[in-house]
């Protein structure tokens, strides 16, 4: 007998279900396979996970002064003005938030037929619009990865997300930059850090709060970095893993193929399972193979299920925030897509349920990697922890904040009497400025 388009339904959810859940052993493998990829890059032997030193230890919470902050971290820059008190008060003010591309206006400074000093030199303009003639000091949040030789220097080691522009290679991040505010003549604004988003959203969080030693971005991108053991004097640095690379992972088909079409295949493995890039693009690629395997016609009938990147993070969250016994939102989010189409409940639940599988193995694969770091900073468990986070998909996702804490709880054995969780506001507009803090403090700067 055949079966109705229901049970179809029901079955491709539960094969998708079992591919996309992880089970207890396999938690458990990838915290090992992490750890071990951690301990490989940090003694520079092969490994997915790049390891970089940050050349910067912990705020004391005292540093203190007015900064300029630039928080590059996609196609959306931000600079600010930031003003910290020295007893872990700050102070964000004449926040400027302008985008890389701008087809009305005529530029696109995120291509790859954009030139490195363009770029910049676009950049010093956006931040002499906060300059009042007088030296001022400045820390720059960039997110992507680079090697840092001191808190203020950073050779830039390759783009990901949306970025391509061209003449970056082993180019100084702030030599660039200083350049360009020269060529603007604000030499004034002087840069004196550059930091990861992660390592910026670290030292946000910690300098308020001295349990703080992990900061994680889950956004359009997504990198976690930790403080590491130096020396055996207590001291510490941070580290930015580029954790987005990891890639000893269960994959299933559905992300070998997103995979091979994306622009940079076989790189960032796990960005490509847990961003706000990408999750979209995840759900579109199960929702449309429905279409094959149990007749969801609704694929037929809506633009956003047919296109590559066509369905974004922010419909995903829509799906999930839908908490109508009906299932009422996503029916009008799908009446505005195909007007020509009525669904029914089974297909709004059938939405629903695939949206759900792919952020939970998002938040596990997450809680996974965050044991790693836990484990390697504090095996004995003798400590409390806290980890800064930033990011769209953490703080607007519904269900991915819990059900991360869930997971690192049950299968990573961090339950929240030891790891909690922290969301600075403008995290890496303030972490950018206490690293200038830091930087200056220690007389680096001339
Ligand atoms: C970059 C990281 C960054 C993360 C979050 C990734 O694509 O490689 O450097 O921290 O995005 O913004």
């Amino acid at each position: 007998m055949e079966l109705t388009k229901e049970c179809r339904m029901a079955e491709v959810l539960l094969s998708g279900w079992s591919e996309f859940s992880l089970s207890t052993e396999q938690f458990h493998q990838i915290v090992s396979d992490f750890m071990e990829s951690m301990e490989a890059g940090l003694s520079g032997a092969d490994s997915p996970l790049q390891m970089l030193p940050a050349f910067v230890g912990r705020p004391r919470g005292e540093e203190k002064g007015k900064f300029l902050s630039l928080d590059f971290g996609g196609t959306n820059v931000r600079v600010a003005k930031v003003e910290l008190d020295g007893a872990g008060g700050v102070n964000v003010s004449r926040i400027h938030k302008v985008s890389l591309k701008n087809p009305a206006e005529g530029y696109d400074y995120t291509c790859s037929a954009a030139q490195a000093t363009d770029l910049f030199g676009f950049l010093a303009r956006q931040l002499s619009m906060l300059s009042e003639g007088n030296e001022i000091f400045l820390g720059h949040s960039f997110s992507f990865a680079s090697h840092q030789s001191s808190l203020g220097q950073a050779t830039f080691s390759g783009w990901t997300k949306e970025i391509r522009v061209s003449g970056m290679e082993d180019k100084d991040i702030n030599g660039l930059l200083s350049e360009a505010l020269i060529r603007q003549g604000v030499a004034c604004i002087r840069p004196v850090a550059v930091i990861n988003d992660t390592t910026a959203t670290l030292l946000a969080a910690a300098y308020s709060r001295s349990e703080a030693d992990m900061g994680s971005v889950c956004g359009t991108g997504h990198n976690t970095c930790y403080y590491e053991a130096i020396g055996q004097g207590g001291g510490v640095m941070a580290h930015n893993a580029e954790s987005g690379g990891f890639d000893r992972l269960p994959f299933t088909i559905f992300d070998n193929q997103l995979d091979k079409d994306s622009e940079l295949p076989g790189r960032q493995r796990l960005e490509k399972m847990v961003a706000g890039r990408y999750l979209g693009e995840l759900t579109r690629r199960i929702l449309w193979e429905g279409r094959d395997q149990c007749g969801f016609q609704l694929a037929e009938h809506c633009k956003a299920l047919q296109k590559t990147d066509a369905l974004s993070s922010v419909d995903v969250a829509v799906f999930l925030g839908d908490k109508t016994k009906d299932l009422e939102e996503i029916g009008r989010w799908m009446d505005r897509q195909a007007p020509d189409y009525r669904s029914n409940l089974p297909e709004r639940l059938f939405v629903k349920e695939v949206s759900t599988i792919v952020v939970k193995r998002a938040a596990s694969l997450a809680a996974a990697t965050y044991t790693g770091f836990l484990n390697r900073m504090d095996a004995r468990r003798q400590h409390r922890h806290v980890i800064g986070v930033n990011g769209s998909l953490y703080e607007k996702m519904p269900g991915f904040a819990e059900a991360i804490s869930l997971q690192l709880a049950v299968n990573g054995g961090w339950g929240p009497e030891k790891v909690g969780f922290a969301v600075v506001d403008e995290a890496p507009l303030v972490g950018a400025a206490i690293a200038a803090a830091m930087a200056t403090a220690k007389g680096t700067v001339d």
